[in-house]
């Protein structure tokens, strides 16, 4: 699968209101809001909800993990052709909360080329990023840690670490660059997109939101 861009991720994390019921909930939101701005949104969460939610949901569907297993005697992994039969387009890996092991990060991006799922690989500095570059993964998304889950957005408070980013990942193979971390705004997300991102990762500005159809619509119509 090809995922165009500019594109917004939303990490429904662990989060209560991305779990359960609650992911059905925003995952509609997410679809509705992608319909309406003609936007590309894509959705990551956790395994257990990925077949009921991409079942509902005529958008991308995304795991939050993938383990480099292949079938066979292993316990409490997520197997990449399950995930891939319970309607996986793709995953993210090595997010900043599920740091890999090299080996395994590089194995995970292995097994998703050979089922075709897109791979995207957080990295939470420009140095790493150019180093899991090397993998080739489809995307990198950087994202300052300590932003994480904050109110001040990377693209306002750190734009050298995109722009570093961009530039180091391009040394290295034409692998498309997105970023995350605090973004809220239309703002932000337009700040981004000048410094160069093809797109954003954000979870809590929606997930967490009073009103996460408006939060999202926001930062769509920015896009
Ligand atoms: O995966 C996205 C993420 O780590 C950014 O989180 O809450 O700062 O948007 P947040």
């Amino acid at each position: 699968m090809k995922l165009e861009t500019p594109v917004i991720i939303v990490n429904f994390k662990a989060y209560i209101q991305g779990t359960g019921s609650g992911a059905g909930r925003l995952a509609k939101i997410c679809e509705k809001v992608a319909h309406d701005t003609g936007k590309n949104i894509v959705i990551a969460v956790e395994e257990v909800d990925l077949h009921r939610i991409s079942s509902m949901v005529d958008i991308s569907v995304f795991s939050e993990h993938m383990d480099p297993i292949h079938p066979g005697a292993h316990t409490g992994q997520n197997l990449p052709e399950a995930l891939k039969e319970n309607g996986a387009k793709g995953t993210i890996l090595n997010h900043s909360e599920d740091r890999f092991r090299i080996d395994m990060l590089k194995g995970s991006i292995s097994r998703a080329k050979e089922l075709e799922l897109v791979t995207v690989v957080c990295a939470n500095d420009a140095d790493t990023a150019e180093a899991v570059a090397a993998f080739e993964p489809d995307f990198i998304a950087v994202e300052p840690p300590e932003l994480i889950g904050g109110d001040i957005s990377v693209s306002t408070s750190k734009p050298e670490v995109i722009t570093d980013t961009i530039a180091q990942v391009k040394k290295v193979a034409a692998i498309p660059v997105l970023c995350g971390a605090g973004v809220k705004s239309g703002e932000d997300v337009k700040k981004a997109i000048e410094l160069g991102a093809d797109g954003i990762l954000i979870a809590s500005g929606i997930v967490k939101a009073e009103d996460p159809e408006k939060a999202l619509r926001e930062l769509a119509e920015a896009l």
